[in-house]
């Protein structure tokens, strides 16, 4: 089965290979020839991972999920959640959201935060939500060099690494898009 990823990002198309192991022939926006920024400007993941869907169901007819994550930490009152890919501005880099993260949590000693990932699939026509959290820490420095994006400053709870220091393998098995992933797979699998 056919199905388009509605992402631009390489790191998450690589994970999300990884975890259907070859089964699904899943395919990014840049296989699909489309370059332009999708619009997200939804207040909530599950808007936006549907406005994202949506968007290329209706220009290109194929089916396919999108997917949207937030970072919500307690001591910032759920901040950055739905707003976490622009939290140092608009067009800031991963390490300029991790140092205004590190410096916002200065001194701060309710470090608590989760990730949470909402998947949309339009699959004929008929949209499907999924969803997946993981519960950790923000640590005080980043630490790692895997992955992206926030991954270098949370340690997931129960483990002393942060997702910058495990492995590819090890991360999806408990991440937030892993298990929403996951959820996805079985839905697919039980057609
Ligand atoms: P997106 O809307 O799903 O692209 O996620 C929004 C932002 O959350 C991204 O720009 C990243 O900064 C962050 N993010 C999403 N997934 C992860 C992850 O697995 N690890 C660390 N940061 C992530």
């Amino acid at each position: 089965m056919e199905l388009i990823f509605a992402t631009h990002n390489q790191h998450k198309t690589q994970e999300v290979l990884e975890i259907l192991g070859g089964k699904w022939d899943v395919k990014n926006l840049h296989d699909l020839g489309c370059e332009e920024e999708i619009p997200e400007t939804s207040d909530t993941l599950k808007g936006n991972a549907l406005q994202k869907a949506q968007y290329v169901y209706e220009k290109y007819g194929v089916d396919c999920f999108a997917d949207d994550t937030g970072l919500e930490v307690e001591a910032l009152d759920g901040r950055p959640g739905v707003y976490s890919a622009r939290y140092a501005g608009e067009h800031c880099s991963f390490a300029d959201n991790v140092n205004k993260m590190l410096k916002e949590m200065d001194g701060k000693n309710n470090r608590k935060a989760c990730f949470k990932t909402v998947i949309a699939l339009i699959l004929k026509g008929e949209t499907y939500f999924f969803e997946g959290r993981v519960d950790g820490e923000i640590l005080t420095a980043a630490t790692g060099e895997a992955g992206f994006g926030y991954d270098p400053i949370f340690r997931p709870d129960g483990f002393e690494k942060s997702f910058a220091e495990m492995s590819a393998d090890d991360k999806n098995a408990i991440s937030h898009r892993g298990r929403a992933m996951q959820k996805l797979v079985q839905f697919l699998n039980a057609l």
